[in-house]
Parts: C-alpha cells; structure tokens; sequence
C-alpha cells in the first residue's frame, strides 16, 4: 500500500510525512548483529582505494551531492566534487588519478547521469549507485549499489529521496572515516535517529508553517532563500522545490554573495529566507538577512535550536550540525508544498516537469 494516497491529498504531503520512517528503515538496514552502522565491504574498500570522490548527479540528487561532499569530506578526507551530469558528460573536468564515482539518482535512470557513467564505465573507474529503484540502469551498470529504500517516491517533487540520500552517503561516510582511524566511535546511528525525532517534530506543527506559507509566498512573484556552508547547500534545494510547485521563481544564494549584485532585485516585501543551523556564520548570515530588510524584504528566519532568537519564524530542534540538511530541508519542503496547494496547482505534478528524465 505504499502506492496508496490514503486520506492525503497529494503523494507529496504523504513522502514527507514519511521521512522520519525512511530514516529509521535506513538504519534498521545499514545495522549490523553488534548495532554498529555497515555497508558492503567491497564498496568501502573502492573507496580507500580512490584518491578523489566524484559525485554525479541532476536536479535534487544533484543538492544532495552538495550535501553529500560535506559529508564525505569532512568525516573521510577524501576531496570530493560534486558535478551536473548533464555539464560533465561534455565538459568532463581533469580527473585524479584513482578516482571513484558516485551515482545519486532516486529513480537511477536519468539519462544525463547514465551518460557519464557509460563514460566512466569505458575508462575503467569504479562506481557506485546511490538510488531508491533496485534494478534501476544506473545500479545495474555500476559496480556498486546502495538502495535508499524510501519506498516508491510519486510526486514529481522529490522529499523523501533527498533526505535518504544524505542519510546513506553519512552512513557511508562514517563507516570509512571510522575504518581510517579518523572516527573513534561512531555517532550517526544515534546522531540519524535524533534527526528523524526532529523532522517529526517539525511535521507535527505543520499549520504553523502553512500559515507562514499564507503570510510570505502566496502574492509573491520572487523569493529567496539565503544560508552559507550547509545552509547554501539546503538553501538551493529549497528554492528547487519552491520553483518546481509553485512557480515563484526563487533563488538559492550563497547569503555573503548576495550584496554582490543579486540584492539590486530586493523590493519592498520580497520574501527572503533565511537558514541559520551553522554556529560559525549564523551571525554573518543574520547580517545579510538585515541587509535585504533594510531594503525592504519580508524576511523569515528558519534557525536551529541553541541559534535561535526569539524573533525567528522557524526553530528547528538541535541535531549534529552535520546533519542538519536533513531538518531544515522539511520547513523548506512544506512551505513549497502549501504555497503550490494555495495557489492551486497540481502540488503532485508540476507543469513541465518528469518524474524521471531519460532523455539527455
Ligand atoms: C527530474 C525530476 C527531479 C529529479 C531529477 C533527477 O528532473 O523532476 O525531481 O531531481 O530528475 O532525478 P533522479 O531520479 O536522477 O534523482
């Protein structure tokens, strides 16, 4: 029955409200007989092997992969780019010597990322599939595969996914860090389990965030979502998601880059939105917010508890700041999905826009 609506309106309220589950399967799943985390061992010897990590990907797989490099990089050591499928399949940058892709693909069958891997296959490099669909062409083709195991993911817009992606690739991530000797002892199955309780948190106050939906987006033609580090890379997502339900069109932006030109588009109640989950540029990030409201803007705080001010819209509970992409991303997620139920869209199937893109 997980094809099943149920009393939901849209696949895409349902997907949501499903992500602390699909948390908790995936570290039911990747749990060995002792409760530590694991993953095949083949996979994590590839990657020792590599010198270089080269995450490949479209559309919110790709903001997921911005998610994943932090990830990857900070608990492994190993440096990691994170490319468009469709730019690097003819733009193909210089590669390391050892290097080892990684595939993020929900339905593992977008033929932008097939393309690169049919490449990558003939030069002999080892791969790995991060994908929901077992069996999918990118599984298949690859050398590796990590299933998301989130369920059937229907609404165009994906939720549930991206959220299953950063949770396997730091589950991968610690298995490695913890393998050369970078990791003492392991957190992420504790630190995943306090994340799913958070995204609860934040789904059970939902009415909350449809009135603020009501309040910020339902006359606007633009927006923005602003945030440095992790945040930018959240912020990007969020405003996908805004784009693709709503049609305001929106733009991610890394919060310091903004005063270079694009804050010239700040008007009078412009919807600026601000994430704040990051102790060392919180401050720098509030700063920019104040700079679009001196110009006007109708800004918004999404913040993290022990960050939080008492005048911020948003609070999201405490997690491991390497993880907080998967909390703050559900505000993001349900602010886009009332605002396109407000404006009366087809919240599950935007205009233009294919679940799965097997065309290049
Ligand atoms: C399509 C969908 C997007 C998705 C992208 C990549 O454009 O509309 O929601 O993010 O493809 O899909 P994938 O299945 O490779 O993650």
């Amino acid at each position: 029955d997980d094809f099943e609506k149920g009393t939901y309106p849209y696949y895409m309220l349902k997907e949501i409200d499903e992500q602390p589950a699909v948390m908790r399967k995936l570290l039911l799943k990747y749990q060995d007989e002792n409760n530590n985390l694991t993953v095949d061992q083949a996979i994590v010897d590839a990657m020792l092997e590599s010198d270089r990590v080269y995450i490949i990907a479209a559309g919110t797989s790709y903001n997921g992969g911005l998610v994943g490099k932090e990830l990857i990089e900070k608990m492994t050591h190993i440096p990691t780019e994170v490319h468009v499928s469709s730019e690097f399949g003819y733009n193909t940058p210089i590669l390391s010597e050892k290097p080892f892709f990684i595939f993020l693909s929900q339905s593992g069958e977008t033929a932008d990322s097939r393309q690169v891997l049919v490449k990558t296959n003939a030069l002999g490099h080892p791969s790995l599939t991060v994908t929901n669909v077992a069996g999918s062409t990118l599984s298949r083709e690859s050398n590796f595969t990590l299933l998301l195991n989130a369920g059937p993911e229907i609404a165009v817009a994906s939720t549930k996914a991206y959220t299953a992606q950063i949770a396997v690739l730091a589950i991968l991530s610690e298995v490695i860090g913890i393998e050369k000797g970078l990791i003492n002892k392991g957190t992420m199955l504790h630190d995943i389990g306090i994340a799913a309780n958070a995204i609860q948190a934040i789904i059970d106050d939902k009415e909350k965030i449809e009135s603020l939906a009501s309040d910020y987006l339902s006359t606007s033609r633009n927006a923005f979502y602003i945030g440095r580090g992790m945040d930018y890379h959240v912020a990007l997502e969020a405003a996908l998601k805004l784009k693709e339900i709503s049609y305001i069109q929106t733009e991610g932006f890394a919060a310091g880059e903004l005063k270079h030109g694009t804050i010239a588009l700040i008007e009078e109640d412009t919807p600026v939105i601000a994430l704040v989950t990051e102790k060392r540029v919180a401050g720098h990030t509030r700063g920019n917010l104040q700079e679009t409201k001196a110009r006007g803007a109708h800004a918004m705080v999404i913040s993290m508890e022990g960050l939080d001010r008492p005048e911020d819209q948003i609070v999201i509970p405490h997690v491991n700041p390497l993880l907080s992409a998967l909390v703050s991303v559900i505000p993001t997620q349900l602010l886009a999905y009332y605002c396109s139920l407000h404006r009366g869209n087809d919240v599950d199937k935007p205009r233009n826009l294919a679940k799965s893109v097997t065309v290049e």
